[in-house]
């Protein structure tokens, strides 16, 4: 039997009728046609699923649909503002953090909460952060100089603003 949720995706929010069974990675692709987060893999493992889930980042191939009811989802499609890219996705563009991109929505999901976490984190602290988010073509070095450049022009524009 269907059950209804209400979600709120980037600041939309959504109400349907879904399946108990139904992940939310489905949810998101299938029924709110936001394509941007992927499936790499069935055992939880690869993190091209991840979207932050009430602040915090969250495998969605991992998550019923109906556990998400009330929650507020951000996915790679609600990062820019106004056509402005996110810091991360212009550190992506700059220092070439990606090649496929299958891995990059989710790649740059995980690197916002971490960011959010810790603004000022290590190279061994980005690599760990990102140990739940597998990528076959970069070897991993080009992402973390683009969450380097992500973190150093996000503190630098808080600076600006007079925060911190
Ligand atoms: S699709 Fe691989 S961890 Fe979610
Ligand atoms: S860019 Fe291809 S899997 Fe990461």
């Amino acid at each position: 039997m269907k059950q209804q949720i209400t979600v709120t995706v980037n600041g939309v929010q959504h109400t349907s009728e879904v399946e108990p069974r139904l992940l939310l990675v489905h949810y998101l692709r299938d029924v709110l046609n936001l394509t941007g987060t992927h499936v790499g893999c069935d055992t939880s493992q690869c993190g091209a699923c991840t979207v932050i889930m009430n602040g915090s980042a969250v495998k969605s191939c991992t998550v019923l649909a109906v556990q998400a009811d009330g929650a507020e989802i951000t996915t790679i499609e609600g990062l820019a503002k106004d056509g402005q890219l996110h810091p991360l996705q212009e550190g992506f563009w700059e220092m070439h953090g990606l090649q496929c991109g299958f891995c990059t929505p989710g790649m740059i999901m995980t690197a916002y909460d971490l960011l959010q976490k810790n603004p000022n984190p290590t190279e061994e602290e980005i690599r760990h952060g990102l140990e739940g988010n597998l990528c076959r073509c970069t070897g991993y070095q080009n992402i973390v100089r683009s969450i380097q450049y992500a973190a150093d022009k996000m503190r630098g524009a808080a600076t600006a603003a007079g925060g911190e």
